[in-house]
């Protein structure tokens, strides 16, 4: 029995930030005075997908970006309502909303909205590394978002960036030590990736470094590991710790697991099965706010594409999403969604060279194989070709 496997998310996309980050690669836009537009056709949107879905209650809601802080309580409080009325909530949904600190003065509207997580984009404390990031929030507002945030909410998350140019480990340890010593229940510290289609990846392409070097990169990630689990938040996915069962994200859980999930706003992804009459379905919406508002008027849904995934594509991407939980793949949902299996040479080989270890009717990693979770979880897909 997996309850998310079987569970449907609700995923709302915001996708206008204050100011672009010089790394991000998200499909993110600076705000043109059409939020209120933009709200409007997220509603028409959604009740279009109540169609396709069926009555199914949402075991999660997550608004994502882009900066969803942005909005107002009463912009959120609409989409929640509307979200509650087209298909009703489980006992215990998450409604998460990523957080910048410069909207920290918002937080208790979030609140009153129906927000019960908040995901603190603080990535640095260090004043140079936030502007060195091209933050648009400084060392002292990252503080006070966060005090702000666990005094308004009760289940706060932190997400840090690591692994950036200059950064020493004594420097990296001294600023995680701090963000632990708050005392949210989850923390997520991402290494910073370059992306190709970002400032960042432009100025990378010329030879500047900007992250750190390989090496010194896989012993932050082994470090970050050693300090939360000294401060009791263990890892239950490669980027993401919690410090009880109740303090992971329901909403990525869902993800991992391979529940369904509804994605609405620009650009916003999602995948359907259970309740359609073949496969599973990879649906995406219009990317461009402005493609999105005219295809909702249009026809009242933003989807671009709506593709039927083949069992054996079904099958790779359960693979890649469960293998990142430290717990692991639920092999059983595997097997009953997909009719299909992973590649058992590959999991004898890698279970013979202590990569990863099958327990529970779950395949996951073992720790000298989380540092390659990408090679392993590959190798377990079976090589169709
Ligand atoms: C899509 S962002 C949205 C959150 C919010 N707008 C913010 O910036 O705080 C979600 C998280 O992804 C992480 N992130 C985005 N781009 C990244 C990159 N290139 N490398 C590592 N982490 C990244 C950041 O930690 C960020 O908080
Ligand atoms: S990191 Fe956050 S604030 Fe910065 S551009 Fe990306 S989504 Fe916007």
């Amino acid at each position: 029995m997996n309850p998310l496997a079987d569970a449907l998310g609700l995923y709302v996309h915001w996708p206008y930030c204050a100011r672009i980050c010089p790394y991000c690669d998200f499909n993110v836009y600076r705000p043109k005075g059409q939020e209120e537009a933009l709200l409007d056709a997220i509603l028409a949107d959604m009740t279009d997908w109540r169609a396709r879905t069926g009555a199914r209650p949402l075991a999660s809601i997550h608004f994502g970006g882009g900066t969803p802080s942005l909005m107002t309580g009463t912009q959120i409080e609409r989409l929640i309502t509307h979200a509650e009325a087209l298909w009703g909530l489980d006992a215990g949904a998450e409604i998460g909303l990523e957080a910048n600190p410069n909207n920290v003065e918002h937080y208790g509207d979030f609140i009153a909205a129906g927000i019960n997580r908040l995901s603190v984009g603080v990535q640095s404390l260090d004043d140079a590394a936030l502007k060195q990031l091209g933050r648009d929030h400084d060392g002292p507002l990252a503080r006070r978002a966060i005090e702000r945030a666990m005094a308004v909410c009760d289940r706060v998350s932190i997400d840090m960036i690591y692994a950036r140019a200059g950064q020493t480990a004594s420097s990296w340890e001294a600023e995680l030590r701090e963000i632990l010593a708050f005392g949210a229940g989850h923390i997520s510290p991402y290494q910073l990736t370059i992306e190709a289609r970002t400032a960042f990846g432009r100025r990378a392409a010329r030879g500047e470094q900007l992250d750190s070097p390989e090496d010194l990169a896989a012993d932050l990630f082994e470090l970050t590991h050693q300090i939360c689990d000294a401060h009791g938040l263990a890892a239950y996915e490669i980027s993401n710790h919690a410090r009880t069962p109740t303090d992971q994200s329901r909403h990525n859980r869902l993800y991992w697991e391979g529940g369904d999930w509804i994605g609405v706003g620009p650009g916003a992804h999602g995948r359907i099965g259970a309740a359609l009459e073949v496969g599973r379905q990879a649906c995406e919406a219009k990317a461009q706010p402005k493609a999105y508002l005219d295809a909702v008027a249009q026809s009242g849904s933003g989807l671009v594409s709506l593709e039927a995934l083949s069992a054996s594509e079904e099958r790779a991407e359960r693979i890649l999403m469960g293998m990142r939980l430290w717990d692991g793949l639920d092999l059983d949902v595997l097997q009953r969604k997909t009719g299909l299996s992973v590649d058992l040479d590959a999991l004898t080989r890698l279970s013979g060279q202590g990569l990863v270890e099958q327990i529970g009717g779950r395949v996951r990693l073992l720790p000298a194989g989380r540092i390659f979770a990408d090679r392993i979880s590959g190798e377990l897909v079976p090589d169709e070709s």
